[in-house]
C-alpha cells in the first residue's frame, strides 16, 4: 500500500511519534510518505495514495490549524479511504482525563466533517525545560488541574506498544 502521514506538532513529540508510525509500517512492507502539515505543498496529490493516518497534538483544546485545515480540505477524499487519526495530548494519558481527551477528537471530527474509521487517543510528552512561563502555568494549572507546583522533570507519556498495535490494526483493516 502508499500510505500518506501528515502530522502537526509543536514541541516535537507528534513529530516524533509520526515518524515511529511511518518506520513500523515501512518494516510492514508499505511504502510510507510523511509530511509536516506546516510544510505543505499547496498542489499537493492525493489520488495515489490507498491509505491515510493524520497525526495531531492539542494545545489549549485544540488540534493544529495546519491539520485542522488540510483534513477540512480532503475530508471527502479521506471519508472514502481507509483513514486513522492519532489526537495526542496530555489528557488522553492522565486516567481521570480520557473524556476530555475524546472530547477535542469529537470536536476536531464536528469542524473538519471527516470521520476517522480509527482513532487512537495517545498520550504526549511534557518538556517543562523548554516551556515559557505561559505554556508552564497553562500545562499546570488548566491541562494538570492541579494547583501543587508538582515535579517539573520532561516526561514522555507516549505508549508505544499501544502505538504499534493501532499501526497493525489499521493496516489490517485497510489492507
Ligand atoms: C501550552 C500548552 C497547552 C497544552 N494544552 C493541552 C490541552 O488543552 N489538553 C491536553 O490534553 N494537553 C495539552 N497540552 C499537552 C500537549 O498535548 C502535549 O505536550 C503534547 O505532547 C504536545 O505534542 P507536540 O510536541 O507534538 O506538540 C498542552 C501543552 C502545552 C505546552
Amino acid at each position: 500500500m502508499n500510505v500518506l502521514i501528515v502530522y502537526g506538532t509543536t514541541e516535537g513529540q507528534t513529530g516524533k511519534i509520526a515518524a515511529r508510525t511511518a518506520t513500523h509500517i515501512r518494516e510492514r512492507g508499505h511504502q510510507v510518505e510523511l509530511l509536516d502539515s506546516a510544510a505543505l505543498a499547496s498542489d499537493l496529490k492525493l489520488g495515489h495514495f490507498d491509505a491515510f493516518v493524520i497525526a495531531a497534538s492539542v494545545h489549549q483544546e485544540h488540534h493544529q490549524e495546519t491539520v485542522t485545515n488540510f483534513v477540512f480540505a480532503h475530508h471527502e477524499l479521506l471519508n472514502t479511504k481507509p483513514a486513522a487519526l492519532i489526537s495526542v495530548s496530555l489528557s488522553a494519558a492522565l486516567q481521570d482525563q480520557k473524556t476530555e481527551a475524546q472530547k477535542y477528537v469529537d470536536r476536531f471530527v464536528s469542524v473538519t466533517g471527516w470521520r476517522p474509521r480509527m482513532t487512537l487517543l495517545l498520550g504526549g510528552a511534557l518538556r517543562f525545560t523548554k516551556y515559557d512561563y505561559f505554556q508552564e502555568q497553562f500545562v499546570k494549572f488548566v491541562v494538570m488541574k492541579t494547583g501543587d507546583p508538582g515535579p517539573e522533570r520532561d516526561h514522555e507519556f507516549t505508549d508505544w506498544n499501544a502505538l504499534a498495535n493501532f499501526a497493525d490494526r489499521f493496516l489490517e483493516t485497510a489492507g
